[in-house]
C-alpha cells in the first residue's frame, strides 16, 4: 500500500501558522484598501481576483524591463561569441523556468501571499525569513531600482551626447566603461528619475498603479519591432558579419566569465517569482499558478532569444560588446537618428514604468517593516493628507540613491545577482527539503524532482563562481546579509515577544485564513 494520505497545508497549518513575515495585505496595497486605512490593520479582504491573464500580465510585465535592452552587451563581452552568448541566454531562461516551476510547487502547496518570505519561514524558520526580508529592503529592492535607473540614464545620456560619440570603428575606445555621456550626467539623470518616481508615488497611489498595462504593451511592441527589423535586415541587406568566423569563434574559456554572463542574462529574466507574492489572491492558484509560469516563461525566453539574434544580425560586435544601450545602437544602425530617438523613448518608458512599479511595491515592504517594528515606527506611517507611505518612500529613495552614486551598471548587476540567487537557492532547496520532510503535504502541483535539483546545482555554481570572480561584490552581499543577524537579535532580543514582528514569528497571532490579500498592480 503506497498510498499516503495527503494532508493539505490548510487543514494542518491554518491554526498554527503565523502567516508570513510580511503579510502582503492589510495596508500594503491601498488600491484594495479603503480610505481610512491609517489606523491599525484593515478589515481583511479575501478577494480572489487574479485570473490567468492577470497572472500572465504580472509575470511578463515584471520580467521584461531594462535587461533585454542593456544586458546583451555584458553577456556578449563575457561569453565572447554569438553562439556562446545565445547559449547563455537560453540557459538563463531555462534556469529561471526551473526556478519558477519550483516556486509554483511551493506556491500551490503553501498558498500564502508573501512568496519567498512565507516559504523560508515555513521551511527554515524565522531567521532566514527575516534575513531575506532584510536583504530585500537593504539590497535587492534598492539595488534593482538603481540598475533600472542607471539604464534609463544611460539611454537618455547617449541620445543627448551622441554627437560626441567615439568612433566605434576605431579600436581606441577599449576602456571598460564606454559611456557616451559623462558619468556625472548619468548619475544626475538616474537620481532625478528616482526622485520623480518617488514624488509620483508620494503624491498619489492611483497615479502610480494605473500604468502597468500601457508599459507592458510598449515593451512587447519594442521587442517585436526589434525582432521583425532583424528579420528584414537579414533578408534584404547583409547584416553585420558576426557569424562569418563561426558561431562559437572566440568563446570564453573561463567559467568565471560565464558566471558573470549568466548573472547579466538572469537579470533580464528576473521577476519570475513575482506571481508567488500574490498567490493567495488568485482565483484558482493550484491550476493557474503553474499554468501561468509554463506559458509566460517560454514566451519571454523566445522573445529574448529573438531580440538577441536580431542584435547580432544588425550590430557589429565592436558595438555589441561595448554599449549597454543596445536598443539605441540598434535603432540608429537601421534608421539613423530617428530610430535612435524612437528606441530610446520606448526603452526609457519601459525602464520608467519598471522603476515606478518597483518603487510602489517595495516601499510597501519598508512600510510594513516599520509597522512590524523592525524599522523605526515612523517608516510605518501613512501620510494623512496623501494617504501614501511618504517616510518609507523617502528612506527607500535615499538607499537607492546611495547605490546609484556608489555603483555602476555591471557591478550592481553582479551584486544583485549574488544576493538574489543566494535566496532563490535557499528557497528552491526548500522544495527538496519539504519533499523529504513533509511527504504527505498536499501538493496540487508537483514539479519533476530534477527541476529543483538542477536549479540548485546551477545556482550553487553561480554563487560560488560569483565569490571568486566578483569577490568585491560578493563580499558586500555577505556584509549586508550578515548585518541583518544582529538586527534580528537586537529588534528581537529585548522585548522578544512584545515586538509585533517577532511576536508574530514566535507566537502566531494571525491565522492563515486571515492572511489578507492586496493586488500588486503593475510591473515591479
Ligand atoms: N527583469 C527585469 C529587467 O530586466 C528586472 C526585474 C527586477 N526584479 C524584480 N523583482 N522587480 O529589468
Amino acid at each position: 500500500e503506497i498510498h499516503h494520505q495527503q494532508i493539505s497545508f490548510d487543514s494542518v497549518r491554518r491554526e498554527s501558522y503565523s502567516g508570513s513575515l510580511f503579510d502582503y495585505g492589510d495596508q500594503l496595497f491601498p488600491l484594495a484598501a479603503s480610505a481610512d486605512s491609517r489606523d491599525g490593520p484593515l478589515p481583511l479582504e479575501k478577494q480572489k481576483r487574479l485570473g490567468i491573464l492577470n497572472g500572465l500580465g504580472l509575470v511578463i510585465g515584471v520580467q521584461i524591463g531594462s535587461g533585454i535592452f542593456s544586458s546583451p552587451s555584458q553577456v556578449d563581452a563575457e561569453a565572447g561569441s554569438p553562439g556562446a552568448s545565445l547559449l547563455v541566454w537560453l540557459i538563463a531562461g531555462l534556469l529561471a523556468w526551473t526556478g519558477a516551476a519550483s516556486y509554483a510547487e511551493l506556491g500551490t502547496a503553501i498558498p500564502l501571499n508573501g512568496g519567498t518570505v512565507a516559504y523560508l519561514h515555513h521551511i527554515f524558520g524565522p531567521l532566514p525569513a527575516f534575513l531575506f526580508a532584510w536583504t530585500a529592503i537593504t539590497v535587492l529592492k534598492p539595488g534593482s531600482m538603481a540598475i533600472i535607473a542607471i539604464v534609463f540614464a544611460e539611454y537618455i545620456g547617449r541620445l543627448i551626447f551622441s554627437h560626441s560619440a567615439p568612433d566605434i570603428a576605431t579600436e581606441s575606445i577599449s576602456t571598460a566603461e564606454n559611456l557616451y555621456s559623462p558619468l556625472w550626467f548619468n548619475k544626475i539623470i538616474a537620481v532625478a528619475a528616482i526622485l520623480v518616481v518617488t514624488i509620483i508615488n508620494a503624491i498619489s497611489t492611483k497615479l502610480s498603479t494605473r500604468t502597468g498595462d500601457v508599459f507592458l504593451f510598449i515593451k512587447i511592441l519594442s521587442l517585436v519591432a526589434i525582432t521583425v527589423i532583424g528579420l528584414i535586415v537579414l533578408i534584404f541587406r547583409k547584416g553585420a558579419d558576426n557569424f562569418t568566423e563561426g558561431w562559437f569563434a572566440g568563446s570564453s574559456e573561463s567559467l568565471g566569465n560565464y558566471a558573470i554572463a549568466l548573472y547579466a542574462g538572469l537579470w533580464a529574466f528576473d521577476g519570475w517569482d513575482n506571481l508567488n507574492y500574490v498567490a493567495a489572491e488568485m482565483k484558482n492558484p493550484s491550476k493557474d499558478l503553474p499554468l501561468v509560469i509554463h506559458v509566460a516563461m517560454p514566451i519571454v525566453i523566445f522573445c529574448y532569444l529573438a531580440a538577441n539574434l536580431a542584435y547580432y544580425v544588425v550590430l557589429p560586435s565592436s558595438e555589441l560588446t561595448k554599449s549597454s544601450t543596445i536598443a539605441l545602437a540598434f535603432g540608429e544602425s537601421v534608421f539613423g537618428r530617428f530610430g535612435a530617438i524612437v528606441f530610446t523613448v520606448c526603452v526609457a518608458l519601459s525602464c520608467f514604468g519598471a522603476l515606478n512599479a518597483t518603487t510602489f511595491t517595495s516601499a510597501r515592504l519598508v512600510y510594513v517593516s516599520g509597522k512590524d517594528g523592525f524599522l523605526p515606527a515612523r517608516f510605518g506611517k501613512v501620510n494623512r493628507r496623501t494617504d501614501t507611505p511618504i517616510n518609507a518612500l523617502l528612506l527607500q529613495a535615499a538607499v537607492t540613491i546611495v547605490f546609484v552614486l556608489a555603483g555602476e551598471f555591471k557591478s550592481l548587476l553582479t551584486f544583485y545577482g549574488v544576493a538574489g540567487y543566494l535566496f532563490y537557492f535557499l528557497t528552491v532547496l526548500g522544495v527538496i527539503v519539504l519533499r523529504v520532510r513533509e511527504p504527505q503535504l498536499e501538493r496540487p502541483y508537483k514539479t519533476f524532482i530534477l527541476t529543483p535539483v538542477m536549479f540548485c546545482c546551477v545556482a550553487l555554481f553561480l554563487i560560488s563562481r560569483g565569490i571568486f570572480s566578483a569577490t568585491l561584490e560578493a563580499s558586500f552581499v555577505a556584509i549586508f546579509v550578515l548585518a541583518g543577524v544582529p538586527v534580528y537579535f537586537w529588534r528581537a532580543g529585548g522585548g522578544l515577544h512584545e515586538m509585533p514582528l517577532v511576536g508574530r514569528l514566535f507566537r502566531p497571532k494571525m491565522k492563515l485564513g486571515d492572511n489578507t490579500t492586496g493586488y500588486i498592480g503593475g510591473n515591479s
